[in-house]
């Protein structure tokens, strides 16, 4: 069991405060991604977890025991690193061992610790290689066997695969995965790659300048987004957003474009209210080139430029003053500056308020 709980923590550098008073609760084999900008915090986070970074306030416990001035040691967490320094003159075996055998543990347990962790990661045929002789990916593997070995009660993984190339990335990410679904421990994985944590974590945590913006299930931050800036942080590619304000029947876009947007189902509407209206790119399709759409509204415009993914195809367009995109399913071949027919599912529209940034919440 390990259930990781973080009530109020702070961090302060001098007279900057760089964590404000977060709250966390991540359950016992629960794999947790914190997301965010650069500067916004996760490592901080992180490194006070693992006890490498003192705390400035809150508490950090793990099954109801208060662990802020327990050892690193003594926490029953291993942490994996962006850059992990492997020792280049030992083999693999013994980069993995190092910390049992200063731990002074029997050679027998230690050789069936190795065995297990080689075997989970693939990496029966490498044990006597040295660091040198490995491919990046296998390098990581061996890093992550470093933690596995020692059995921790939680895992925290600073940015592992950013030094990867995106293949091998989108391989490690597969592997994390099931490394997790077999060994089971309780996991705080950073990332400032969205679809790193959407497609890894079981919940999400988007941060934001040292405070937590919105924690939940990956289809929760994508389908409800509680503020502007998660709906522009998580999604790719992004979310469509426009100014608009609240008229009779509809919205009205700086560009005086009329979107009959039925707001009876948003709360607390009147006219004249400055919001933010958004559209993901998988709720505007190209008429006959896309899924069936509730609450069509049909507009016409032109291609700027189309990004042909195979199954998919981005289409840049034009839009309320700024360039919008959609996805075109089942696609064609299409020139720049050719005339489409769109069709956004205002059913699909988020709205936000324009002065605080936060969601508007629809009734249904
Ligand atoms: N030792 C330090 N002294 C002063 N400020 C620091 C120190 N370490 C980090 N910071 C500041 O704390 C804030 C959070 O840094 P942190 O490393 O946690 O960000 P991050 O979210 O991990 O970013 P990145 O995605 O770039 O790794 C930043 O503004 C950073 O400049
Ligand atoms: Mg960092």
């Amino acid at each position: 069991m390990a259930r990781v709980k973080i009530d109020a923590l702070r961090k302060s550098y001098g007279s900057a405060q760089v964590i404000h008073d977060i709250d966390l609760d991540v359950r016992d084999k629960e794999f947790v991604a914190l997301v965010g900008p650069s500067g916004c915090g996760k490592s901080t986070t992180l490194r006070m977890l693992a006890g490498l970074e003192d705390i400035t306030g809150g508490t950090i416990s793990i099954d109801d025991q208060v662990i802020n001035d327990l050892d690193p040691a003594d926490r029953g967490i291993a942490m994996v690193f962006q850059s992990y320094a492997l020792y280049p003159h030992m083999s693999v075996a013994k980069n993995m061992s190092f910390a049992l055998r200063v731990a002074g543990k029997p050679k027998a347990e230690i050789d069936a610790r190795v065995k297990e962790a080689a075997r989970i990661l693939h990496l029966e045929e490498y044990l006597d290689r040295r660091p040198a002789d490995l491919s990046g990916g296998q390098r990581q593997r061996v890093a992550m066997g470093r933690a596995i070995v020692r059995r921790p009660d939680v895992f925290l993984f600073d940015e592992p695969l950013s030094n990867l190339d995106a293949k091998l990335r989108t391989q490690m990410r597969t592997e994390i995965k099931r490394i997790h679904q077999e060994v089971g421990a309780t996991t705080v994985y950073v990332t400032h790659d969205q679809v790193e944590a959407m497609t890894l974590a079981d919940r999400i945590v988007i941060m934001r300048g040292g405070h937590i913006e919105q924690a939940g299930a990956p289809d929760e931050v994508y389908n409800h987004p509680e503020s502007e800036f998660v709906a522009s942080f998580i999604g790719s590619p992004p979310m469509n957003l426009t100014p608009a304000e609240v008229a009779d029947g509809g919205l009205v876009l700086e560009d005086g474009t009329k979107l009959p947007v039925n707001l009876a189902r948003f709360e607390g509407l009147s006219a004249g209210d400055k919001v933010t209206f958004g559209l993901r790119p998988d709720d505007i399709v190209l008429s006959g080139h896309g899924m069936d759409v509730n609450e069509p509204w049909n507009s016409k415009g032109t291609v700027n430029l189309s990004e042909p993914l195979g199954g998919e195809t981005l289409v840049f367009f034009p839009f309320a003053g700024s360039e919008w995109i959609a996805k075109m399913l089942k696609p064609r071949a299409l020139k720049v500056g050719e005339a489409i027919d769109l069709q956004f599912d205002l059913s699909r529209c988020h709205l936000f308020d324009r002065a605080s940034g936060k969601r508007i919440n629809n009734t249904k």
